[in-house]
């Protein structure tokens, strides 16, 4: 998805940690046919949505966005988010499983305070139910909520369903930035502006947002 700027896309290390594997109790992904994953039966209420609560959630994080993400992280990066960060990045169980995951950070750039969503997952079998959406949403509110002006992030300009996520959340296409992923894919900086209330008095606020998405019908650097 995203790389932080100022981190090296790559790192000797990246590969020779080891991450514990989830145990799969409660919600199982059943494969069906090699590439088909069968989805999860749940209501969006069974969904337990927590912030990032300490180094026990780290290898869930870590193993969730190994697997759906294209550029590799090192452990360095991951834990520059969550320590730094931690009400910024939250976690989606289902029957205690590990089913997605947001990390963020937030912080002063060229005189704006403004916040950066850095990776999100949902696991395959749990897609299309709003959870990222609602990962998202719960990031954004903490960032509005502490100052934030903006919000960024990178997204591939192939990734379909992640650039109708996020425009549907009101973020635009800021910028494209070519061959910026390792890969070689380039991506759209997408930008989501907060309205100002005291000069926009009459534009919807995040709440507003917020309620929207909560039932799903109704959410580098320079
Ligand atoms: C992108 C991703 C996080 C979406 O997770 P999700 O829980 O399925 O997303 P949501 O259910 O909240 O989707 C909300 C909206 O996004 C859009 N959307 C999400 N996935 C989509 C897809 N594959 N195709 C088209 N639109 C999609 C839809 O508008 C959807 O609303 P709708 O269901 O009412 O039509 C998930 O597909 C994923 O983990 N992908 C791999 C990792 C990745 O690409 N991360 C983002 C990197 S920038």
């Amino acid at each position: 998805m995203a790389m932080e700027p100022g981190f090296p896309k790559q790192e000797p290390s990246d590969f020779i940690f080891n991450h514990p594997s989830e145990d799969g109790e409660g919600a199982m992904e059943t494969n069906t046919k090699e590439g088909e994953v069968a989805k999860v039966e749940f209501e969006a209420s069974e969904i337990e949505y927590v912030s990032y609560g300490g180094e026990h959630h780290l290898p869930l994080v870590m193993n969730l966005v190994d697997q759906e993400l294209s550029e590799p992280y090192s452990i360095f990066t991951y834990r520059y988010f969550v320590y730094l960060w931690p009400q910024l990045s939250f976690l989606a169980f289902h029957k205690g499983k590990c089913v997605g995951t947001v990390v963020c950070k937030m912080g002063e750039h060229r005189n704006t305070f403004r916040g950066y969503i850095a990776m999100l997952v949902v696991i395959k079998p749990y897609r299309g139910k709003g959870i990222a959406t609602e990962l998202v949403t719960r990031s954004i509110k903490v960032m509005m909520e502490s100052g934030c002006e903006e919000v960024t992030l990178e997204a591939e300009v192939t990734n379909k369903g992640a650039l109708a996520l996020y425009g549907r959340l009101g973020f635009i296409r800021a910028k494209r930035l070519y061959h910026y992923y390792l890969n070689g894919v380039d991506a759209f900086r997408l930008k989501l502006l907060f309205p100002r209330p005291e000069l926009h008095p009459s534009l919807p606020v995040m709440a507003d947002v917020d309620d929207n998405h909560s039932s799903h019908h109704g959410p580098s650097e320079e």
